[in-house]
């Protein structure tokens, strides 16, 4: 081993008591301080919305001197719009773009797919990492409407034509064999068959576990699969765009890291926009696909996200060590065991454990999962 490998080792060990003082310090001060600020600021919403606040606190809730510290609970991001159309009452939105994120040869369907909602009384306002539900048209089986369907939002606040009044999503249609039979899913099929000028019920916002840090100087780790890109690609254009950047007086100045999982690289969505975020911001950007029917991990299988975090498992922890540091899943249900398995190996490399790691993360609120 040479001088200067032992001394970045040693400089490695020499953090450990550290990172975990740091964490036990953050653990016990949430735990002791409910009512403290939450750790992941949100942006405000600039305009109005904030028109439809959650229902004031009770008194005590509030804090009343005769009541005990740990009835107060301020609610989490009080800023953040949620429920402003209900499912009894849901907004119809017109139907403004829809198209297909594919290229020749994909498999499947993934639709972008924008809503104008600009006729809305109040305006639908949402957040970046914030989900809407839609209410297909038709009936069920027994004859009663159906159900609402949660798609994450993948436009900013500012929607993709910054004008503030749309709201874009990101659809895979569910198709899936039965007794010989394809049966195609319902509400995916439906939104990716939809046309410009259509109708339909939305409801939403919800949603405040994937919404960003406030500070410009955040690290950003985000795993996607397939349409788990929605709330990344909010979080890219809100980072990266210049006309987002302008809008928000917001400049990212951290490290943002992007792990793809795709099946195809005619499945990767929304690829083109993303390269160009990493030739103009190679120092705050970095991109990183696993092409699960392309390319093999180390052991000759499909390669997905949670290989490529184990080939990065070192510069991943060393980042997971600043405290700024926030780590966004989002896709497929079935990857979270194996995103575990990378990160509980990865640790182990560090010589710290992800079984108490994790939720001490996730009490810092640094730690965001969304899977379905
Ligand atoms: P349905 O007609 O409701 O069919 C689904 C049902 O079919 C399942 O419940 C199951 O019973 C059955 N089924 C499914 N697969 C099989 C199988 N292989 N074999 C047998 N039965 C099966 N989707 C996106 O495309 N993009 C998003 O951004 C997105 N974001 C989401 C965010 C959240 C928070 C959540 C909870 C979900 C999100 N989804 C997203 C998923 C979305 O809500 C729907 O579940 C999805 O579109 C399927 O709905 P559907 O009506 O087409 O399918
Ligand atoms: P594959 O389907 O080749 O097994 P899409 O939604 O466009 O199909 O993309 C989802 C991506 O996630 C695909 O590359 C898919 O690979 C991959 N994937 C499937 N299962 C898992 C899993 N358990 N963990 C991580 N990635 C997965």
């Amino acid at each position: 081993m040479s001088y200067s490998e032992a001394r970045v080792i040693a400089g490695g060990l020499a953090h450990i008591p550290i990172v975990i003082g740091v964490f036990g310090f953050i653990q016990s001060f949430i735990l002791k301080r409910i009512q403290a600020k939450p750790s992941v600021k949100t942006p405000e919403v600039p305009r109005t919305s904030i028109e439809n606040p959650p229902k004031p606190s009770s008194p005590k809730q509030q804090g009343d001197p005769g009541s005990s510290n740990k009835t107060i609970k301020k609610p989490a991001h009080p800023n953040v719009p949620v429920n402003t159309y209900k499912p009894k009452t849901p907004f119809v939105g017109t139907v403004k773009e829809n198209y297909s994120l594919l290229k020749d040869g994909a498999i499947g369907r993934v639709h972008h797919i924008t809503f104008d909602l600009s006729n809305g009384d109040p305006l639908l306002e949402y957040v970046e990492g914030q989900s809407i539900g839609i209410i297909p048209a038709g009936e069920d089986a027994k004859g009663k409407p159906h159900k609402i369907r949660l798609y994450s939002i993948a436009s900013t606040r500012h929607g993709d034509d910054y004008q503030g009044n749309t709201v874009s999503l990101c659809v895979r249609q569910l198709q899936y064999e039965k007794d010989g039979e394809t049966i195609d899913g319902v509400c995916s099929t439906y939104l990716c068959d939809i046309k410009p000028g259509d109708k339909v019920k939305i409801t939403g916002p919800v949603g405040k576990e994937m919404l960003l840090p406030e500070d410009e100087e955040a690290n950003i780790i985000m795993l996607a699969t397939g349409t788990g890109i929605a709330p990344m690609r909010a979080y890219l254009r809100k980072m990266f765009e210049s006309s987002e950047r302008k809008k928000n007086n917001w400049n990212f100045k951290g490290n943002a890291w992007l792990f793809m999982g795709a099946p195809k690289t005619e499945n990767l969505l929304y690829d083109s926009d993303f390269e160009g975020y990493k030739a103009k911001y190679p120092d705050n950007l970095r991109y990183t696909k696993a092409i699960s029917r392309e390319q093999k991990n180390t052991k000759g299988g499909r390669m997905y996200i949670q290989d490529r975090v184990l080939e990065h498992a070192e510069e991943i922890f060393t980042l997971i060590e600043n405290p700024k540091t926030h780590i966004y899943l989002c896709g497929l249900k079935g990857m979270e065991p194996g995103i575990d398995e990378a990160m509980a190996k990865a640790a182990t490399s560090k010589g710290l454990d992800w079984s108490e790691l994790r939720p001490q993360l996730k009490k810092a609120g640094r730690w965001h999962v969304e899977t379905y």
